[in-house]
This record gives C-alpha cells, structure tokens and sequence, in this order.
C-alpha cells in the first residue's frame, strides 16, 4: 500500500449514519478521553454499542471501536485494509514522521527487518551488561526512609537508559544531558493541544529540538559505522540489507528517534503502575520478593530473568489495567465491514486496549487486581487473541516487548531485594489515562530497608 497515497486524502469526516456524540469546540472529547478514557468508552458502549463516533483534539471525528473483534481486524489486518501511518499522521507523525508506526506495507517491512537485529537474543544480552550499573547507581541515590515521587525518579534512570542504550553514549555526559533536554522538549510537542508552528510555542520548539535530535544523529553516523559498539544506534549505524546495502541515515535517524520515544515513556508509566500495584498488594510484593530472593545471584542474568513467573505475571496484569498505549489508531484504506458494520474509506479508527482489557465477557471479576489469571491453568488472556493487546498485534506489535520486560524484571529485583515499598495510608490515586497512564500525583512512595 502506498503511503504517502494513503495519508494524502484527508480523513473521511462524514459519520452521520453512526450513533455517538461529539464533544465541546475545539478540544471534543479530548478532555474526557485525558481524565478517563475508559470510562469514556464504557459510557459510549452502554449508550451507542461497540461502534460510535466521537471527536477528539481539533474536532477531529473518529470511529471508536470496541472490543477483541475489531482490534484484530484493525491490528491484524489480514486484508490490508488499513493504515497505521495515515492512523497517527496526526499525532506521532508530526513529530516522528519516519516512526517505524508511520509506515506501511513494504517499506514498514524493510524497517522491520532492519531492526530484528537489536532485538534478538544477543542483542538483548548485550543490554544487561548495559543496564545493570545503570539500575545499581540510580537505585543507590533512592532516598530512604523518606517519601519521594517514584515517577520522577524512574523517568531519570530511563533517560540514563536511553542515553547508554540506545545512544551508547555515557549517561553522566555533557552531551547525554544535552540530549535529554532535546529528547524531553520534542515530547512536549506531541501533547501539546496547539500543534502550530508559532513562534516560541511548545510545538515550534519541539520542531527545533527534533532538527537538533536529527543534526546529532546524522553527524554521529559516520563515526558509529564499522564499530563495535552494542548500542542501538550503532547496531542500526552497522546494520545491512540483503545487498548489503546500509540503511540511509534518514532511515537511522527515524528508527532511533521513534525507538526512543516509544520506550521511554511506556517503560516509565509501566514500572510507575507496577509499583502502585506492589504497593496497595503487599502480598503480591511479598510473593514477588520471595521469587526473587530465590534467585542466588547478585545480579540478575538474561537467563533469571525467565523464571520470574511470578514478576511477570504482575507486570502483565498491570498493564490489563494501564496498558502504557491506552489508545490505538487506524485509518481504513478501503471500505470495510466488521462485524456487520460498514466503515467507509479513509475513517479514523480508535481503539481501546484497556476497555478491553476490563471486558467482563472475556475477563473474569476484571476489576479485581488478581496476577494468577495470566497463569497456565487459567490462562484467562488465551480466551480471544485479541483481548490482551498492551503491546498491540499483527505487524505493528511492539518490537521493544521482551527489552520492556527485561528492564523492568532487572530493576523490580534490585529494588526489591533492598526495599519494602511503601505507599500513603489508604493511598487511593486519581490515574489520568493519556498521554501515558499513571498516577496523577506520581506516586509518592517511602522505601523501607529489608
Ligand atoms: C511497557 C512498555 C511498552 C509498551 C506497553 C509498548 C506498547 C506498544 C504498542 C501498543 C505498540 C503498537 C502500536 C500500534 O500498533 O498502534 C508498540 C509499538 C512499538 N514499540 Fe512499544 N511498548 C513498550 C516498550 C517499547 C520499547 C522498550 C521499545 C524499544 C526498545 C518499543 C518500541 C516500539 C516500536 C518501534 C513500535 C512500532 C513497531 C512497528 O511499527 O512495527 N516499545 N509498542
């Protein structure tokens, strides 16, 4: 499918023959997709069914779509009937127009292909040794004993991450905190609800940063070329197609400005989300310190992290609840009927990974914090293939999975193997749902020593 075709023609806005409502001039349904979104779609579900329209930032008009049915029709798309590119043109795109989201078709395969290579298994490997002096250094400075706001502290030891991982530069670096205040200032621009380049504006100043981000990383190409570094960036810098041909270093710099946008923030919210959990189910962190415990080794290996069942479970049954991408776009590139509805060429999808996530048709009590359900006998997230989608699926789904659950596994066991995490008495947070979910007051949390 031609992409540039597909994003061309502008968004079909005619979805009179839908039920639904649209919000308020300007902002739509924004502000109430921002506070509760899945309240949103439960409201919209009860009054219209699983397909309603409604509008959102700029009163754009977009279809939502409810339910395991149409996420995989949308996500799995088995005949390419639709367009992630055009889908989050306006949003991701405007930033981050050559994301590995922002493609399609072949040239989404190409990108894919290129980027296997820092995914596997090795590559992975390569990353602890990366991250765990990383985790240790950071996790020391923790003060102790007295509250602090977890979600802070995380978001800097996952700059430091980006920094080492992905750049390969060293964290502590003029140049790696240079690049944080780059990287931070572009994602302003994303959440911005004025995306117009004005001047001094948020969004003109992301442009710039992103212009900066790109001169950093094209001057840097020739110098990673041929080395040996295990960082992302080099391992894109050396990475060769069949012909042996090395990707362009438009491509590179795509790739690696998009990788870390889409780590950085859904890594922060799901390790603020899990500690939340830790927190108001002491029994739960007791299980998983107790798994942890097991394990002998001082640091935690590739291989140890696979047997922290336990730990993943609740990182999965985390992510059911805040799923990092609370929202999922599509644009139909053709009509299309799902479920015996007919959507027209060129309509917005959205969809809602938590909504589903909170189906009781597919989720037993799915209100209630309960890790076991994603264990073998009761498997409840098998029911549909596509009921449990926190890292969506078909030829999108996410790329970075197994690297977000290693990084999470290696510091949940270093913090906890020190630390009880405590939360506020009967601690009872407002979450605001997007652009990332999380506690709205970032989780105050106290470590108490072991
Ligand atoms: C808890 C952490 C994470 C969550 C919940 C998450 C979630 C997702 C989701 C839902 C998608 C699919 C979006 C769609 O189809 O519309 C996605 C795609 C993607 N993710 Fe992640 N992600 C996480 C971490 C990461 C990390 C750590 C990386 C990189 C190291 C990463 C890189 C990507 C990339 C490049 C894509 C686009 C893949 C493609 O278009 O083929 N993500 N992620």
């Amino acid at each position: 499918m031609a992409l540039t075709k597909a994003i061309l023609e502008p968004d079909n806005s005619n979805l009179d023959h839908f039920p639904g409502e649209y919000g308020i001039p300007f902002f739509g349904k924004m502000l109430q997709v921002v506070d509760d979104s899945v309240k949103l779609c439960d409201d919209h579900f009860k009054k219209f069914g699983p397909v309603s329209k409604i509008d959102l930032v700029k009163n754009q008009k977009v279809l939502l779509c409810l339910g395991p049915e149409f996420n995989e029709a949308t996500l799995f798309d088995k005949d390419d009937s639709f367009s992630s590119a055009a889908g989050y043109h306006n949003s991701l795109g405007t930033l981050y127009p050559e994301g590995m989201l922002l493609r399609d078709g072949g040239m989404h395969k190409k990108t894919r292909r290129a980027s296997q290579p820092s995914f596997k298994t090795d590559a992975l490997k390569s990353y602890v040794e990366l991250l765990l002096p990383i985790q240790e250094k950071r996790i020391a400075e923790l003060p102790v004993n007295k509250e602090f706001l977890f979600y802070d502290a995380i978001q800097q030891t996952l700059m430091d991450v980006a920094a080492r991982v992905f750049l390969g530069l060293d964290e502590t670096s003029r140049m790696a905190k240079k690049l944080n205040n780059i990287f931070t200032t572009i994602n302003k621009g994303l959440i911005t609800p004025l995306p117009y380049n004005i001047p001094f504006s948020t969004f003109s100043r992301a442009l710039k940063a992103r212009e900066r981000l790109r001169a950093y990383i094209h001057s840097n190409i020739p110098k990673r070329r041929g080395s040996d570094g295990v960082d992302m960036f080099t391992r894109y810098c050396n990475a060769q197609d069949e012909e042996g041909a090395f990707l362009d270093d438009i491509d590179i710099d795509g790739h690696i400005a998009f990788l870390m946008f889409a780590a950085f923030d859904t890594t922060t919210s799901a390790l603020t989300n899990i500690l939340y959990y830790l927190g108001t189910h002491p029994e739960w962190q007791d299980k998983v310190r107790a798994e942890i415990t097991q394990i002998g080794n001082k640091d935690l290996t590739y291989e140890d992290a696979s047997s922290m069942v336990l730990t993943e479970y609740v990182f999965n049954e985390t992510l059911r609840f805040y799923p990092s991408v609370m929202i999922l776009n599509r644009r139909a590139t053709k009509d299309v009927e799902i479920a015996g509805y007919h959507i027209p060429k060129n309509t917005v999808l959205m969809l809602s990974p938590a909504y589903t996530h909170r189906m009781p048709e597919w989720w037993s009590n799915p209100e209630t914090f309960d890790p076991m359900r994603f264990s073998p006998e009761r498997a409840e997230h098998k029911r549909h293939g596509f009921s449990y989608i926190p890292f969506g699926g078909g030829a999108h789904k996410c790329i970075g999975m197994h690297f977000a659950q290693l990084n999470a596994k290696l510091y949940l066991f270093r913090l906890l193997r020190k630390y009880r995490v405590k939360l506020r008495e009967n601690y009872n947070p407002k979450f605001m749902h997007v652009h990332l979910p999380r506690p709205k007051d970032k989780l105050p949390i106290t470590l108490e020593p072991i």
